[in-house]
């Protein structure tokens, strides 16, 4: 799905006034998106979790890849963004958080995604955040699932091997900037950063 001119716009309103939150200037390509989410069998999965949402890039196609019964749980921090997010998709399956992705562990109370996706910018948020967050995604997936992470640049990789066990990469030219796609399977036992 094409973003049109109103999400492009409310995308980089956010942008401007967050600029380290959002990350980005543009919305993800549909083509990013589609190569990232073929990492993952989003098809068998139940339950899903999209960390940083933006105008839906990720939500409208994750949820036409998902299954009748399954679920996506979407994680917006800025509150034009979850509003907007909640009038463009009125499908039963979505529960928009709006919050912080740092808070995932408390928001699914035990529930364990499939397949978790994310394209915060972990290398502009807050010092320590991202590998808050990071950490905390690793620690809440399923047994056998997979956390999917876009990133505008490789170093995030050394971080993402110290919590999992595979990584497999992807990178797709047809994004402004290129972006770097990581699949990461087999958490390996890591203590939470702020614990
Ligand atoms: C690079 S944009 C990606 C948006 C969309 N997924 C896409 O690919 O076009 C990053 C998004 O993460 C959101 N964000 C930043 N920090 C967050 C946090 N701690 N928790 C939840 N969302 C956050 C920003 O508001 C922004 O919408």
């Amino acid at each position: 799905m094409r973003p049109d001119l109103s999400e492009r716009l409310l995308f980089l309103r956010s942008f401007l006034a967050h600029p380290r939150q959002v990350g980005a200037v543009l919305p993800t390509s549909g083509r990013a998106v589609s190569d990232m989410l073929d990492l993952a069998d989003l098809g068998s999965a139940r339950l899903v979790v999209e960390l940083g949402s933006g105008t839906g890039s990720h939500t409208g196609p994750v949820l036409d890849r998902l299954g009748p019964d399954a679920r996506l749980i979407a994680f917006e921090i800025d509150p034009n963004l979850a509003a907007s997010l909640r009038a463009r998709f009125s499908d039963p399956r979505l529960r928009v958080v709006e919050g912080s992705a740092e808070h995932v562990v408390t928001e699914l109370a035990g529930e364990q995604p499939d397949v978790v996706v994310s394209a915060l910018p972990f290398t502009s948020l807050p010092q320590g955040l991202g590998k808050t967050i990071l950490a905390r995604a690793a620690s809440v997936l399923a047994p056998g699932g997979v956390l999917l992470v876009l990133q505008y640049s490789p170093f995030i990789a050394p971080e993402l091997g110290k919590l999992f066990s595979s990584l497999q990469r992807r990178i797709c030219l047809v994004n402004v900037p290129p972006a770097f796609l990581y699949a990461c399977r087999d958490p390996k036992t890591v203590q939470d950063p702020t614990a």
